[in-house]
């Protein structure tokens, strides 16, 4: 059912500084910072030759990530992106299975303007998983 990897998410201290990590020494092409209100966060893309590292700062009062860089003030990983070709049909195979889908169950317009969905990291090892519909 799972596709392509789309995008390890990594919450970020400071923005600058961790693109600096990324480019300078690890030696990645990455992107200017991308504010996303809408979804809490201000994202910077770091383009790799078969996937995307997405770094993440909370954005406003009420960003979703707020919580987890507290927890984790060095910063740290918050979720994988995996591609689906369906993603009602996904959820309604996961739903099936008990796996667990954050909020209502209906999927979201993500950060790439593409249709997503969260499942229950209790459900998956501890990871947060993003599906995306591609
Ligand atoms: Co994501």
């Amino acid at each position: 059912m799972i596709g392509n990897l789309n995008h390890v998410a990594i919450v970020v201290p400071d923005l600058a500084a961790a693109s600096a990590v990324y480019r300078d020494t690890l030696g990645a092409r990455v992107s200017d910072p991308v504010a996303l209100p809408a979804h809490g966060v201000t994202t910077v893309f770091v383009e790799l030759p078969n996937t995307k590292i997405e770094l993440l700062h909370p954005l406003g009062e009420g960003s979703p990530i707020r919580k987890f860089l507290d927890r984790h003030p060095d910063g740290g990983m918050h979720h994988v992106c995996y591609e689906v070709e369906d993603i009602l049909a996904a959820r309604d195979r996961l739903a099936a299975t008990g796996a667990r889908v954050l909020g209502d169950g209906e999927p979201k317009t993500g950060a790439h303007g593409k249709a997503v969905l969260f499942l229950h990291p209790k459900d998956f090892n501890g990871t947060l998983i993003e599906l995306e519909q591609v």
